[in-house]
């Protein structure tokens, strides 16, 4: 495993399908950092019924973007807990301008900054074949899919030996090109924003999942080292 000596920030950007959830996962494990998604946060809000998940269910069946103000209060949250202290990797967060600048103002109160931004840049015709045949572990989470990641005995789960699995709502091929147009519209811009400010990495995620993770660890040991 390799080591981080200060908290790191991470931030993984890429449209939905990139790999965002996969090499985060991975990166979890080999850096003891911890994955922070809002695409998951939100999802177990809806399953609870809380009021926040309420008021995302509909826009997230429809493929669009919800409110910042029910994203950043989720994420604060998360944030907040002791497990956060080695580092985060930011998976689907942020999505828009506002989201990027209010977690500038969050870090600043813990004296930290946005590490490392890595932009996963795929294709669009790939990203819908890699979110349609998509399924998880409905015990641990680990993802899985019907052509590029099979569990190594079929209906078993690699991580935890859980034999339920399942699929997200909003993966059907609609859906999807509604989260490729929110993402073009709304997150792609801070492509620029963190290149401008110096942090800004970019890796191929077209190529296989162990390939894009070698190149995932090689700048993730970079800047952390600096
Ligand atoms: P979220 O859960 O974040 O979904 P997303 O961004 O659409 O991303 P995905 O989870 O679909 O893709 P991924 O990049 O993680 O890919 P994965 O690793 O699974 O958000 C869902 C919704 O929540 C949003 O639409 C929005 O409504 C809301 N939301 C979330 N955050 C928000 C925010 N900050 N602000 C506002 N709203 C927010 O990989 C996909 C598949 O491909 C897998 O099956 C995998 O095995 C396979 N795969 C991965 N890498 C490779 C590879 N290199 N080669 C071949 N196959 C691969």
């Amino acid at each position: 495993n390799a080591t981080i000596t200060r908290p790191a920030v991470l931030i993984l950007l890429g449209p939905p399908g990139a790999g965002k959830g996969t090499q985060a996962r991975m990166l979890e494990e080999s850096f003891g950092l911890v994955q922070l998604s809002t695409g998951d946060l939100l999802r177990a809000a809806v399953a609870a019924g809380t009021e926040a998940g309420q008021q995302a269910k509909a826009v997230m069946e429809a493929g669009g973007l919800v409110s910042d103000d029910i994203v950043l209060a989720i994420l604060r949250d998360r944030m907040a807990e002791p497990d956060t202290g080695k580092g985060v990797i930011l998976d689907g967060f942020p999505r828009t301008a506002g989201q990027a600048e209010a977690l500038d103002g969050l870090l600043a109160q813990a004296g930290l900054s946005v590490t490392s931004v890595i932009s996963m840049e795929v294709d669009d015709a790939a990203m819908i074949a890699r979110v349609a045949g998509r399924y998880t572990c409905a015990g641990c989470g680990e993802g899985y899919h019907d052509e590029f990641k099979l569990p190594a005995t079929a209906g078993v789960c690699d991580r935890c030996g859980g034999t339920a699995f399942k699929r997200r709502a909003d993966d059907n091929a609609e859906t999807a090109g509604a989260r490729l147009t929110a993402y073009h519209a709304q997150t792609a811009p801070l492509i620029a924003y963190y290149e401008a400010r110096g942090v800004l990495e970019r890796i191929d995620a077209m190529s296989g999942i162990d390939t894009v993770a070698s190149g995932l660890a090689a700048i993730v040991t970079r800047v952390s080292a600096q």
